[in-house]
Formats: structure tokens, C-alpha cells, sequence
């Protein structure tokens, strides 16, 4: 598969392109967190499509095409079934749809756990079809080691570390992590070992908020909270879930839209209109000349 990283305008209903602007940079992002202080907090959304890309581009520092799309798009269970296929499909569609913010593209589950060798394969694949700016991984202490490897030869890395969700099977649940002594420790470890890798950022998903806090102090590169602290380093979260496409949302999910409703309504309105035969309309009709 070839992916051109520019939507053609005159064909698509995206927005005129906005004269091309500088994508912001993995090194510019890194650089937000200088001696274990971030001035500027880092914005993050996840975004699965060219038309929600464009929406929120020009709000987020940095897009996240998220294996939370088996969930959200393909209503699938969890995201262990996610597929590279998919996370290059929607990968490249939110490539084409941004010009500002970093897209970094999740590793699906499988792609990357076997060995160092395995995951640069998957992780170079990624780059090369979608045109994003590096990957993120879950796992800790026992990932440093591929961390390192992708680093090393150019792939930029982010860590997930926490809840992570592609390990439902062994966690046994979404609850939040660190409420043990020894939870709480390996995941401030893993953290550490992790940045010691060469990770540019790390996702802290789903801890009581004093480990948040102790995982944001423990890394020197900038630490990214979902269901964290806001004194983690940045923010992200699932767009949809902050949109209210969802009745039932994680609690740390704020909600600053209504979008399912708005679908709903006028959804309900279109069909009205069809069976009443008011739609279509003299202006959407074609008349002869
Ligand atoms: O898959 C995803 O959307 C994520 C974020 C929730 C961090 O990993």
C-alpha cells in the first residue's frame, strides 16, 4: 500500500487545506519538560479518521491513533484483537487529515511482544504506510530492552505504563493499578526504566493519583495522565469518550460534548422527514432545464 500524506482537497469534503504548517517535532514535544518541569502542559486526543483528525489538529500537540479503536470503531470486546492492518489503515487516514500535531500510532497487541527484531519490523512497517512520527507500546521493565532497540535506530517510542489495556486477560479487569506497596513500586520502576530507554513520553493510564504523581516525578521525559493527575506533564484521552459518544465512560473521563445525542436527533428527524416524504426537497432535488 502507497499513502500520500496530503488529503487532495478538490476531491474530498475535507476543509480548504490550510497552507501546510510545520508538524510539530517528537524533539519539540521532549523538549517541553526541562529538568523535570513542563511549563506548557502537552494537549493529546486519540483520532481514528481524516475528518476527526482535521477537527482536532489545531487543538492537540499530539494525535494518538489509539488500539482503543477495536472498541470504539469495530466494536470489538478489547483491543487484544486489534490488527496492524488496522492501526495502518487508520494511521495513515489521520496523517492525511492533520498538519500540526505529532501522530504517533499504537502497536497492536502481538506486534511487538516477541522479541526486539519483531517489533522494529512492525513499528518500521507503521512508519513507512502511515507517515506518523513513532510508536507507542505498553508494558514496562520487560519492554526497555525493545524501547531501546526501536530508539536506537530511529523510531521514536512512547511507554504505556499502568492499566495497560492489551493485558485485560492477566489484570483480570479495567480497574485502576498501584493500590498495592508493590504495585505502586513496579510501576514507578517501569516507568524509570523505560525513560532510561530512550522513551520521548510515557502514558501513565488508570493509577491512583499519588503514583501519577511519583511516575510524572520518577521520568525525566514528559509523562502523559489518563485517569492520572493533572499534574502529570500532559493529558490525553479518547475523543470520543470526551465527546459523550458513550453513555458508559471510564470515571476519569470528563465529558464536553453530547455528540450521541446530536447524531441521535437528527438521525430521527432525517427519518421523519423520509417518511413524510418531505425529504428530498425542491433544493436537493435535480429539476430538468
Ligand atoms: O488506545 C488508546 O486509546 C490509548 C490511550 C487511551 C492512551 O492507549
Amino acid at each position: 500500500m502507497s499513502t500520500t500524506f496530503q488529503l487532495d482537497t478538490a476531491t474530498s469534503r475535507a476543509h480548504p487545506t490550510p497552507a501546510p504548517l510545520r508538524r510539530r517535532t517528537v524533539p519539540a514535544l521532549r523538549a517541553r519538560k526541562v529538568d523535570g518541569v513542563t511549563t506548557e502542559p502537552i494537549v493529546c486526543l486519540t483520532a481514528y479518521t481524516a475528518r476527526q483528525a482535521q477537527l482536532l489538529d489545531a487543538h492537540c500537540d499530539l494525535l494518538l491513533v489509539g488500539d482503543s479503536l477495536g472498541q470504539v470503531i469495530y466494536g470489538l470486546p478489547s483491543s487484544v484483537p486489534v490488527t496492524l492492518a488496522m492501526m495502518a489503515a487508520h494511521g495513515a487516514a489521520v496523517v492525511r487529515g492533520s498538519y500540526r500535531a505529532v501522530v504517533i500510532v499504537d502497536m497492536p497487541f502481538g506486534s511487538y511482544e516477541a522479541s526486539p527484531e519483531q517489533a522494529f519490523a512492525n513499528a518500521a512497517h507503521l512508519l513507512k504506510e502511515t507517515g506518523c512520527a513513532g510508536v507507542k507500546l505498553e508494558g514496562g521493565a520487560a519492554m526497555a530492552p525493545t524501547v531501546a532497540f526501536l530508539c536506537e535506530r530511529g523510531i521514536p517510542v512512547v511507554g504505556h505504563v499502568g492499566l495497560t489495556p492489551q493485558a485485560v486477560n492477566a489484570l483480570g479487569g479495567y480497574g485502576a493499578r498501584g493500590r498495592s506497596e508493590a504495585e505502586a513500586a513496579k510501576i514507578v520502576s517501569d516507568a524509570r526504566a523505560l525513560d532510561a530507554a530512550g522513551a520521548f513520553a510515557i502514558v501513565v493510564e488508570g493509577v491512583v493519583e499519588p503514583i501519577a504523581v511519583a511516575v510524572t516525578g520518577a521520568a525525566r521525559c514528559p509523562v502523559i495522565g489518563i485517569g492520572g493527575s493533572a499534574r502529570c506533564d500532559g493529558q490525553i484521552l479518547v475523543a470520543e469518550d470526551m465527546l459523550g459518544m458513550f453513555e458508559r465512560v471510564p470515571r476519569f473521563v470528563k465529558r464536553y460534548g453530547e455528540i450521541a445525542g446530536l447524531i441521535s436527533e437528527a438521525a430521527g428527524r432525517y427519518a421523519a422527514d423520509v417518511r413524510a416524504r418531505s425529504f428530498p426537497g425542491p433544493e436537493q432535488t435535480y429539476q430538468p432545464k
